[in-house]
């Protein structure tokens, strides 16, 4: 292999900001255009959806755009809502605080009016979680795949809860959380890694390359490691964001800090 070759081509589009809020401006004004022109099309393709404290600033700032758009173009937006989160703990009710249906329902669901049939999420307190995640793997396949896909990124290379190691192919499962991930997350459960549940359902690598664009947004200095190896590491299941690699249209979003 050349050295010329052993270059990633990768990232496709890197969209730097130096500080987080210009880039969380920027991020919800390319997603604001999407969901205009997800209002022209026939059939449009459902929104593949992300959590964590990444997006909470980008939720915020697109709710903002959005709101103040003319009320029959938001009605327009909100009849033909249709998204599906990356993944879910498993055992938590949705009403819990710090399960994923009630982040979406407070990010989103709650702002712009949308029922939760609209914002769907893996079922993480089905009798049989195994039988809930092929029942969400075949409801977002069946869908042909997001329009746009958020993605956040774990400390650990993860993206969803595709956790390493994890091959291009895994689909929609059941999986065991990490200890590193526990930690990341710890945040949303009173700072204690023990109350975070130690599995979750996920949608695999396999439906998140589905999509017809991938967004990947990156801020903080504690990222800054993973981004680093994201962009230079040849893919390899070490490193599950590294599939990323092979989706042609992936637009990574990151602040200063996570770059430096
Ligand atoms: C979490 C979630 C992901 C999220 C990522 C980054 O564990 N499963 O969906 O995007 O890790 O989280 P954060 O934005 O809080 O750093």
């Amino acid at each position: 292999m050349t050295a010329a070759a052993a270059v990633p081509a990768f990232p496709h589009q890197l969209m730097r900001r130096q500080e987080a809020a210009e880039l969380m401006e920027a991020c919800s004004a390319l997603l604001e255009l999407r969901l205009l022109q997800r209002l022209e099309q026939a059939q449009p393709r459902p929104m593949g959806l992300a959590t964590g404290r990444t997006m909470e600033p980008l939720y915020a700032a697109l709710v903002q755009r959005l709101q103040a758009w003319p009320a029959t173009k938001l009605e327009a937006l909100r009849a033909g809502w249709l998204s599906f989160n990356l993944d879910e703990y498993i055992g938590l009710p949705g009403a819990d605080q710090a399960s994923y249906r009630n982040y979406m329902d407070v990010q989103l669901g709650q702002p712009l009016g949308l029922s939760p049939a609209q914002v769907r999420l893996p079922d993480g307190s089905a009798d049989n979680p195994r039988v809930a995640a092929d029942a969400y793997g075949a409801e977002v396949a069946g869908s042909g795949g997001a329009g746009f896909q958020l993605l956040g990124l774990g400390s650990n290379g993860h993206v969803g809860f595709n956790e390493p190691p994890c091959d291009a192919d895994a689909r929609c499962r059941v999986v065991d959380l990490s200890p590193a991930t526990r930690q990341q997350n710890a945040g949303f459960f009173g700072g204690d890694p023990e109350r975070v549940p130690v599995q979750a359902i996920t949608l695999g690598v396999k439906e998140i390359l589905q999509a017809e664009e991938i967004h990947l947004v990156v801020t903080g200095v504690a990222k800054a490691a993973v981004l680093q190896r994201l962009l230079n590491e040849p893919p390899s299941v070490d490193l599950p964001a590294s599939w990323l690699q092979r989706h042609p249209q992936v637009w990574i979003w990151a602040d200063g800090a996570a770059l430096s």
